[in-house]
Order: structure tokens, then C-alpha cells, then sequence
């Protein structure tokens, strides 16, 4: 069982929390990602490492809430236990070093992004990171991403905070003023296909950690399958960092949609379900 020590609302719908869990954190490196279970009954939740304290033994996950299982997820509190945390699994980032790079999360994208930001910054290289959300309230991490960053560029869908537009135009303004040697998209898939073809014609390096749905986790079960370049690639065991230029984000999208229904309906039942044991409470 794995002990939840810290929990923290950073926007209403995504949560922070540190965990328990002093294998993980004694191996997690930048770019892996832990599946955890609530209980027996759980389903599987893929979550990036958000950071890790290998002195304290815990890792720490940001998350948002989505669906049945990250809802479920979101109610638990200090003190709760989780029923099984797996990793650190899939691949680490490749370390870089004296490079430009630019950094840019989208949404609850910017949380994955900020592991390899800081050790990129850490190991010399000149970071430019761009953050975005819809709006100024869903914006996180952007004092943890400063501290880690030479340069920031934030912006806001509607403009409320930062520069008014998506993360995409912040990037084509870096891409024309200050070269970069590599470019790091977390968030969306529209998002990292969006960086992707905005960098294309600049040639530019352009890395993205895919979220596929996943079971195993270990490259047994075929889940999380994605084509790049032309080839099945497994996003638990051979990612989940990949070359956006060669992904196939089409057939990565409508795997992502396949089970939209059946995830409504257990959300609807869930909600269900803690109106009911509310009105009895009351
Ligand atoms: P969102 O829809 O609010 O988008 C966040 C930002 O991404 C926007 O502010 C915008 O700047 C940019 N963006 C979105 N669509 C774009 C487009 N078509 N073109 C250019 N830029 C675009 O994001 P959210 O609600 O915080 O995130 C939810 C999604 O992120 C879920 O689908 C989730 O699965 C995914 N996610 C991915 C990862 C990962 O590791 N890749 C991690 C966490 C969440
Ligand atoms: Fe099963 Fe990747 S989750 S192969």
C-alpha cells in the first residue's frame, strides 16, 4: 500500500500529491511516468512523475481530473492509502547538454514538462519555456517553471493572463528570433501535433511525451500502441518520449477517442453515486 503524505489543490480540477513510495523515488528519473490503482476494483492511471524527494521517499504526481477513475483519485485525502503504485517506468529523457532548448506544456502538460526543465537547466542548457492555459485561473506551476527557465513566454487562450493565444504562437516567435537546437512539446495531442508542424519547417528537433492509454505498462498488453515513422512503437516501453515530426498523431487521436462513451457513463455513475452517499450523510 502506498501512503498519500501531502495533498494540494493547485486549480479546483487538478491536484498534487506527494505519495509514499521509496523504490520508485530512489530510481525516478525525468521523462518516466508510475501506473498507480486506487483499490481491487481500479483502473490503471498512467501518470508522469511530476518531481521526486529520494531523502523522503516519496514522488509526487499532478493529475487532473477527467474521468471516473481521476475523480475517485481527486476525493482521496492525507493519510489515504493507494492500493498499488507501479515504476518508475518507460524510458528516461536523453540528457542534454550546452544546448537551447525550448520547453512548452500546455494545460495540465505543463506538470511532465517541469522534471525535464529543471534538469535540462541543470545541466547547462539555455532554457526558453512556454507555458499555456485556456485561461489565467487553470494556469499552473508557472513560479516553478520561472525558477527553472532563462527565458518565459505564458499565454492564455483568452487572454486573461500572459499573451493572449495559443502556446503554438509563442513558439513560432522564439523559432524566428532565437534558433533552437531542440524543442520539448507536453500536453494535448492537438497541442504536440500543432508544435510538431510548426516546427517542421524550421527543422528543428521537436520531442513529445505521448499519453496513450495504457494497461501493463511493460510493453506486454499492445495498448498503448502508436505508429512512428511507420512503425508500431510501444509508448509504455519505448517511449513515451518520441519525435513529433514522425508520429502519427491521427491514429494516436482516434485510439485516445475509443472509449469517450464508456467513460461518460462510469463518470455519470460516480457522480451519481457521491450525490446519493451525500444526501444520506445529510
Ligand atoms: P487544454 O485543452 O486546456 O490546452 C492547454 C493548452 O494547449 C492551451 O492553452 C493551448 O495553448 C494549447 N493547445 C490546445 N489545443 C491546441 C491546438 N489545437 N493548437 C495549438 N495549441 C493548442 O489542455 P488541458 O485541458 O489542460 O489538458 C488536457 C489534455 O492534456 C488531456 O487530453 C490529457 O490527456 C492531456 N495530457 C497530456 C499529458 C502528456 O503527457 N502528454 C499529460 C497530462 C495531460
Ligand atoms: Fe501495455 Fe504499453 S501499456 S504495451
Amino acid at each position: 500500500m502506498f501512503k498519500i503524505l501531502t495533498k494540494k489543490i493547485m486549480v479546483p480540477s487538478i491536484k498534487l500529491f506527494e505519495i509514499e513510495a521509496p523504490l520508485v523515488a530512489r530510481k525516478a528519473l525525468p521523462g518516466q511516468f508510475v501506473i498507480l490503482r486506487i483499490d481491487e476494483h481500479g483502473e490503471r492511471i498512467p501518470l508522469t512523475i511530476f518531481d521526486y524527494d529520494r531523502a523522503r521517499g516519496t514522488v509526487f504526481i499532478i493529475f487532473q481530473e477527467v474521468g471516473k477513475s481521476t475523480m475517485q483519485l481527486g476525493a482521496m485525502e492525507e493519510g489515504d492509502l493507494l492500493l498499488d503504485l507501479v515504476g518508475p517506468l518507460g524510458l528516461p529523457m536523453k540528457e542534454e547538454r550546452d544546448k537551447k532548448i525550448v520547453c512548452v506544456g500546455g494545460g495540465v502538460g505543463v506538470a511532465p514538462v517541469f522534471l525535464k526543465a529543471r534538469s535540462l537547466y541543470e545541466n547547462k542548457n539555455y532554457v526558453i519555456s512556454i507555458i499555456g492555459a485556456r485561461t489565467k485561473n487553470l494556469l499552473i506551476l508557472e513560479e516553478e517553471m520561472r525558477q527553472v527557465s532563462h527565458e518565459i513566454y505564458i499565454t492564455t487562450d483568452d487572454g486573461s493572463y500572459g499573451r493572449h493565444g495559443f502556446v503554438t504562437e509563442a513558439l513560432k516567435e522564439v523559432l524566428e528570433k532565437n534558433r533552437p537546437d531542440l524543442v520539448l512539446a507536453v500536453g494535448p495531442v492537438m497541442m504536440m501535433r500543432a508544435c510538431s508542424e510548426v516546427t517542421r519547417p524550421y527543422g528543428v528537433e521537436t520531442l513529445v511525451s505521448l499519453n496513450s492509454i495504457m494497461v501493463d505498462g511493460t510493453g506486454m498488453c499492445g495498448c498503448c500502441r502508436v505508429m512512428v515513422d511507420g512503425k508500431v512503437r510501444f509508448t509504455c516501453s519505448d517511449g513515451p518520449v518520441f519525435d513529433g515530426h514522425l508520429v502519427d498523431f491521427k491514429e494516436l487521436m482516434s485510439r485516445q477517442n475509443r472509449f469517450l462513451e464508456e467513460e461518460r457513463i462510469a463518470s455519470e455513475r460516480f457522480i451519481q453515486m457521491c450525490r446519493k452517499i451525500e444526501r444520506c450523510d445529510n
